[in-house]
This record gives structure tokens, C-alpha cells and sequence, in this order.
């Protein structure tokens, strides 16, 4: 399912998605992203991806299908094509039960679990502009009994646009209303307008491109304590979600953790995750 917010005008003199185009590029999206367009969404999909043909300089849909195709820069037209059609809605201390469970419940399992080495490795696996990775790092950084622990945080998305503002580490008040103010004051700087986030967390993360549709890639990440997948799997029908929550079970080690949204549930993957009520929120733990 995809976000029908902030639709974009169509100009009634400008390019026109037939129904047969329209099933042509709904299945190239498919195949290429695992997003499903329903019948009812061609206005949606005309609307949204006008901007693309322009900047693609294609004068027909038809040219665009062609692009998306066999272009030199396909894989990067699709993660731009990926940026209009869903959405990179997020901010800090996002869905404050399941932060807390994540403090109370899981990283004190991991402790337990890998005492041995003292290392963390948690994935923030579709982390939009960061704000979601960071948080982690800032609950983390500020716990105590995690003074001396090695701790990697992974944050990763399909779309270059976000990971570009997340390497920046520069947000703005409206970002950062959930944050604590004690931590504000003590992990940020600059101005009110526009905070930075300061080094010692920004440097916990590190950022990269990864589509989670994309089997092979997904098989070089390996060894997760913890996944965070949140808000991400809305946008995929029934297979493509089951590929997806398969593949990220494997990047998990023996009883890792996946947090999915608040909103979301896990239909057709019995077998795959425990579902544990762990303070207020749900957790899934590898099977
Ligand atoms: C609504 S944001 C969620 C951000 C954060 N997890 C949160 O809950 O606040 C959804 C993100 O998923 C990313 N996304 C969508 N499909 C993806 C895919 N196939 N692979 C990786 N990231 C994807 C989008 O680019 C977007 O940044």
C-alpha cells in the first residue's frame, strides 16, 4: 500500500499513464521494489512521478518504462522513483513504549547474552533521515551500565536523498520535539532553529544505501542483536513482506530481536518470530 498524501496536481495537457502503461509500470515497480499499486491508484502514480519524466527528460511514460529499463542509471532512477512513492515520515524518540522496552527489556537481554564480548550490533533497517538510528545512539550513549560496551549501529534506506541528510546530523526543532531536554542540552548544538547532533553519537552511526527487496544484499549483513524495521513494511503486499521479514530474521543471531511499527503486524511468518508483550509493546524474537 502506498501513501496517498500531498499528491502533486497532474497538468491536463502533460503526460497520460493509459491503463496499459499503467500495469506495465506497476509491475516493473513490483518487480523492482516489492510495492504493489493497486488498480485505483493510477492517478497516484501519474501524479507523483511526473517530476521524474521531466527530470529524466522523457516526453511519454512509455519512455519512462524504457529508462527504467535499460538506462546506464536504472538503479538510480529507482531509488529516486522510490523517494516520490512512499514516504520519509519520521523523528526523534519515535513511539516512546517501544523505546522504552528497547532500554528495559532488550538491550538488558543482549548484556546478559553477550556479556562475553561486550558488543552491541543493532540495524536500523529503513532509518529515513536518521532520526530513528540516533535516538538508539543517544539511549545508548546516555545509559551507564553500557559504559565500556563496543556499540555499532547499521542505519540503512533505499533512498540517497534521506541517507544524505542523516550524514549531516542537522535537524530542526520540529525533529527533535520529542527529545528530552536534558539530552538536547547535553548532545546538541547550534542554533534553535538548526541543531547538530555532536560527534561522539553522530560517530556511533554509520550509514548506508541498502534496498531490503534486494535478496542478495541482505545476505551480507549478518550477526544483529537487534533489527529495527519500523514504518517500512506498511509498503509491501503479502510476498514481498514475507521475503523481507525472512531475509532480516537471517541477519539476526540465534533469539535477536526485530521491532516492527507500532502499527504493523507480522501476518504469514509463524514460525519465523516469537511474539513477545514486553512492557507496553510487542517485540519478535528469532525463532
Ligand atoms: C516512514 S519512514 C520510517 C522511518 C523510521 N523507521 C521511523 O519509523 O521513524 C519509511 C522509510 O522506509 C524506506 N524504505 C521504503 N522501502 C524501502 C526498501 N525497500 N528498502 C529500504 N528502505 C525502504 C523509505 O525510504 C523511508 O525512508
Amino acid at each position: 500500500m502506498a501513501d496517498t498524501t500531498a499528491v502533486r496536481k497532474a497538468d491536463a495537457s502533460g503526460p497520460k499513464l493509459t491503463p496499459e502503461t499503467f500495469k506495465q509500470l506497476r509491475d516493473l515497480i513490483y518487480e523492482k521494489t516489492g510495492i504493489h499499486f493497486q488498480d485505483n491508484k493510477t492517478y497516484l502514480l501519474e501524479s507523483r512521478l511526473l517530476p521524474r519524466l521531466n527530470a529524466c527528460r522523457c516526453q511519454t511514460f512509455e519512455s519512462y518504462i524504457n529508462f527504467l529499463r535499460f538506462d546506464a542509471y536504472r538503479d538510480r532512477e529507482v531509488t529516486e522513483l522510490y523517494t516520490v512513492i512512499t514516504t520519509n515520515e519520521t523523528y526523534f524518540f519515535r513511539d516512546e513504549a517501544q523505546l522504552e522496552t528497547f532500554m528495559k527489556v532488550m538491550i538488558p537481554e543482549v548484556m546478559k547474552t553477550n556479556a562475553g564480548t561486550k558488543q552491541i550490533r543493532i540495524w536500523s533497517a529503513a532509518c529515513s533521515t536518521g532520526d530513528e538510528p540516533y535516538t538508539l545512539a543517544l539511549l545508548l550513549r546516555d545509559s551507564l551500565p553500557l559504559a565500556g560496551w563496543s556499540i555499532d549501529i547499521l542505519a540503512t534506506d533505499i533512498s540517497e536523498n534521506v541517507l544524505n541528510i542523516a550524514r549531516t546530523a542537522t535537524y530542526s526543532t520540529h525533529s527533535l520535539r520529542k527529545v528530552p531536554p536534558a539530552m538536547l542540552a547535553k548532545y546538541f548544538t547550534g542554533t534553535k532553529e538548526h541543531q547538530a547532533l555532536v560527534p561522539l553519537v553522530k560517530n556511533m552511526v554509520r550509514f548506508m544505501n541498502v534496498n531490503l527487496y534486494d535478496r542478495p544484499r541482505l545476505k551480507l549483513v549478518r550477526g544483529m542483536d537487534i533489527v529495527f524495521c519500523r514504518n517500512c513494511l506498511i509498503y509491501f503486499d503479502d510476498k514481498a513482506k514475507a521475503q523481507i521479514v525472512s531475509d532480516l530474521r537471517d541477519t539476526l543471531r540465534p533469539k535477536g530481536y526485530l521491532m516492527i511499527g507500532f502499527s504493523e503486524t507480522l501476518h504469514d511468518t509463524t514460525g519465523l518470530f516469537r511474539a513477545i508483550h514486553a512492557g507496553r509493546s510487542v517485540i519478535h524474537e528469532k525463532q
